[in-house]
């Protein structure tokens, strides 16, 4: 590698990116209300799903009224409806009818038929840092469209390359971008 590749500059901003956008979901005065995330993470595992909201946030009300919420992954097909999802809230902006709903084990965890993934969570904690909270949920059920399943070596495991999903960067950047191609690594 050469050494101006290697120079270093400090940067000011979230660098821990691209992340996969998701539609979080929740019940919020009796209709189901989506809003975009783009700071979200798995932890232990994916047993429990982290993400950073703002207080602000019309979501907040259904999340605490019912201490449950979905987390949806949109295919690059849904970019604009996600997008709309994104830049408009529900306190004045009706989104429940911009995605067909569907409903699991836990009653009141709106989730999004169109995306091919879906998993339904259970309020385990919320951190209150300033203008953001925390919000921690348990994954209580997950849901994939089958067609993004393949058997391979024996066994059954999720395509990434079939759902498609929207890539969100930070940085400076703010750009939707789509999932590359795999790598493999070239064993000596
Ligand atoms: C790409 C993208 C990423 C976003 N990430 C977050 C986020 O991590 N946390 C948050 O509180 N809002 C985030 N937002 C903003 C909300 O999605 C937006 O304010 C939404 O309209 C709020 O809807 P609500 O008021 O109906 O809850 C993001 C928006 C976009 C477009």
């Amino acid at each position: 590698m050469n050494n101006e590749k290697l120079n270093k500059q400090q940067f000011d901003g979230n660098l821990l990116s691209p992340l996969p956008v998701i539609l979080v979901g929740a019940q919020v005065n009796g209709k189901p209300n989506y809003l975009v995330i783009g700071y979200s993470c798995p932890f232990d595992f994916g047993k429990y799903i982290f993400f950073s909201l703002s207080k602000k946030r019309y979501t907040t009300i259904g999340i605490h009224e019912n201490n449950t919420f979905s987390v949806n992954i949109p295919s690059e097909d849904l970019v604009v409806e996600t997008n709309l999802c994104g830049n408009n809230s529900g306190r004045d902006f009706d989104k429940s009818s911009i995605f067909d709903t569907f409903y699991g084990e836990l009653k009141t965890a709106p989730m999004i038929r169109q995306c091919p993934i879906n998993i339904e969570c259970e309020v385990s904690e919320i951190l209150d840092y300033d203008r953001n909270e925390g919000i921690i949920g348990r994954v209580v059920n997950s849901y994939v469209n089958s067609h993004c399943v393949i058997e391979e070596e024996g066994e059954i495991k999720l395509d990434w390359r079939r759902v498609h999903p929207i890539i969100w960067a930070t940085g400076g950047d703010f750009n939707y971008y789509r999932l590359g191609e795999r790598i493999i690594p070239e064993e000596d």
